[in-house]
């Protein structure tokens, strides 16, 4: 008997284990800013709904089943007393019940997921109200353009908090995956094809994303982020970012202007300036961002100096191949940056 108490006693302590190990990674999953678990709008309210409802269904599987288990193996243990046990083959209702059982279990899952799947592939009805805002995906950043207000920007797009959003993607060389999980699912992202993402932020604050889709070198360097807003902030981001660059009035920036219209006008958009390619992300008001190199570095004039200085470094294999600058046009090419704001 005292044998049978430690083998019991060393389940329980495997058990405790177990539970906070579980605990642990639980926790882990919170306070992330990637989580999908801490929905900011009603498409992903909706998936967490979904989600919620099927670990419901698991966690009822997975008590009915292990307390199957352990009842077993308690009740039936072997004891020195007992007698063989009948030998059988085969228990036809059981068979049935648990064929059944789960067959019904996946059709109470699979109705609600087939449901939300067409459903968010669908424009909602208030669509053509919709704040819309292009997304192309590039190797490997994210331009965004909002072909009704005039505004094209990159990496961080910012929307008014409750009003309904259409995203149109495509991408302008392979295939990436937009996904910012506090706003909603991913959506694929193919050159020539346009995918579209429809939701509704209920919440401001800044929400990362990433590119979902491995789609090169530096996929794992393809972030992005969306800044939701009151209608009143909002506005004043929009008619900012709608003006042209001012020129700069200090002799440093003006110096890096200079070395900016030899350098960079190959890739790069300044509107005001004779700058107006659309290789690389457009730089009007790139000091009003938060961060550079697709989310990779906050936005510091050392970051942006340690980008100029070596950007294969910072983001292997990306198209930014620039010759050596010298460092007194790095500190003048980032004085100009600052002036872009
Ligand atoms: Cu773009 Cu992965």
């Amino acid at each position: 008997m005292a044998r049978i108490d430690q083998r019991a006693l060393k389940r329980v302590g495997l058990g405790g284990a177990l539970l906070v190990v579980l605990a642990l990674t639980l926790t882990g999953c919170g306070p992330e800013p990637q989580s999908a678990m801490l929905p900011a709008s009603d498409f992903a309210q909706a998936l967490q709904d979904l989600f919620s409802n099927i670990f419901w269904w698991a966690v009822g599987v997975f008590v009915v089943v292990e307390g199957a288990l352990i009842y077993a193996l308690v009740k039936f243990r072997d004891r020195p007393e007992n007698e063989e046990a009948a030998q059988f083959h085969g228990h036809t209702l059981l068979e049935i019940a648990w064929t059944l059982a789960p067959a019904l279990i996946l059709v109470a899952i699979f109705i609600p997921t087939a449901q939300l799947i067409f459903q968010v592939d669908q424009p909602p009805e208030n669509a053509d109200e919709a704040v819309q805002v292009q997304v192309v995906g590039n190797q490997w950043w994210w331009r965004f353009n909002y072909p009704e207000l005039g505004i094209t920007t990159a990496n961080e797009m910012h929307l008014p908090v409750d009003r309904q959003v259409e995203l149109e993607l495509t991408s302008n060389d392979v295939i990436h995956s937009y996904w910012v999980p506090r706003l909603g699912g991913k959506r694929d992202v193919f050159p020539g094809r346009n995918t579209y993402l429809w939701f509704t932020p209920d919440s401001t604050g800044t929400y990362v994303g990433a590119c979902a889709e491995y789609c090169g070198t530096s996929h794992a360097l393809m972030k992005t982020r969306v800044v939701v807003q009151d209608s009143a902030d909002f506005q004043q981001w929009v008619e900012r970012q709608k003006q042209p660059a001012e020129a700069p009035t200090d002799s440093l920036a003006q110096a890096g202007r200079d070395v900016f219209m030899r350098v960079c006008i190959a890739c790069h958009t300044v509107e005001g300036t004779p700058a107006q390619s659309e290789i690389g992300p457009a730089l009007t008001h790139v000091d009003s961002r938060q961060t550079i190199a697709a989310g990779i570095l906050e936005n510091t004039p050392e970051n942006m100096a340690r980008w100029l200085r070596n950007p294969q470094q910072v983001k292997p294999g990306n198209k930014m191949q620039i010759p050596q600058l010298s460092e007194d046009q790095i500190e003048a090419l980032v004085a100009y940056m600052e002036t872009l704001d």
